[in-house]
């Protein structure tokens, strides 16, 4: 893994946009894995701002969102495709029927999941997928436990998942959905890059977990370690514990 070191967030959002617009330079039919969370906001604010000085086509580009809450729509104010219409979808000029999600009122969510499954492989798969991780290590929504899931699957959330995306839902936990269809560790290692994203001292320590620790199911971000092309991007604040045990 490589792992990238910046003084501040604000210096990590500007380095996530700009390996996202050196992609899009190079590939403009680039297939982008995305991440909802806090992290990569300031990115995806960033991202709108260079596309509207002329920096980034996203014309050609296709987007598969990494997971989304069950038992709501996408139309839903605290669902995660609204929080990517709002933080970058409508600044860019993305072709909506090149933005994919999975959809979290599907009358039938394991067929869901089999059809997003498809969609990334009809599109050629995901050449990069940011991330961001969880405060109890969880990539997407995959989430710590005696066993991961390669595929895209229905999750049940646990508790501290659930306080942690309680402001998208009023701050208040019990409104946060159980379950959620969250995108596969196979999903997610068959990208051809991956780039993660941690700031801040709360994240400090599911980081070191990740990269100095063994592999291990509890800690499923530990997995990137096998992957040929990763790199973490860190503000000072989440790199402190790295190179320690
Ligand atoms: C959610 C998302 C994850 C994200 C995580 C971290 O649970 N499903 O993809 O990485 O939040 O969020 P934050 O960046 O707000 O810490």
């Amino acid at each position: 893994m490589k792992i990238t070191v910046l003084k501040d967030s604000d210096r990590v959002a500007r380095a996530l946009a700009r390996r996202i617009t050196d992609a899009l330079r190079e590939q403009p039919d680039l297939v982008l894995g995305l991440a909802t969370g806090r992290t990569p906001v300031d990115a995806y604010a960033q991202l709108r701002r260079m596309h509207q000085e002329d920096d980034g086509d996203w014309s050609r580009a296709s987007t598969f969102n990494l997971d989304e809450f069950a038992g709501i729509d996408a139309s839903h104010p605290g669902s995660f495709r609204q929080f990517m219409q709002h933080h970058l979808f409508e600044g860019v000029n993305l072709d909506p029927s090149r933005i994919h999600f999975l959809n979290g009122a599907a009358a039938d969510l394991d067929a869901e999941c089999d059809r997003y499954e498809e969609a990334i492989h009809q599109a050629g798969g995901i050449d990069l997928q940011v991330l961001g991780i969880g405060s109890n290590g969880h990539i997407g929504f995959n989430e710590p436990g005696d066993e991961l899931l390669a595929r895209t699957h229905r999750v049940r959330l646990q508790p501290s998942t659930r306080r942690d995306n309680a402001p998208l839902f009023g701050d208040d936990p019990s409104h946060v959905p159980a379950e959620a269809l969250s995108m596969g560790i196979g999903t997610i290692l068959r990208a051809r890059r991956i780039v993660l994203v941690a700031t801040g001292a709360k994240k400090a320590d599911c980081i070191a977990r990740t990269v100095n620790g063994r592999i291990a199911t509890r800690v499923p971000a530990s997995v990137l370690q096998v992957h040929p092309d990763v790199e973490i991007l860190l503000d000072r604040a989440a790199a402190v514990r790295v190179g320690r045990t």
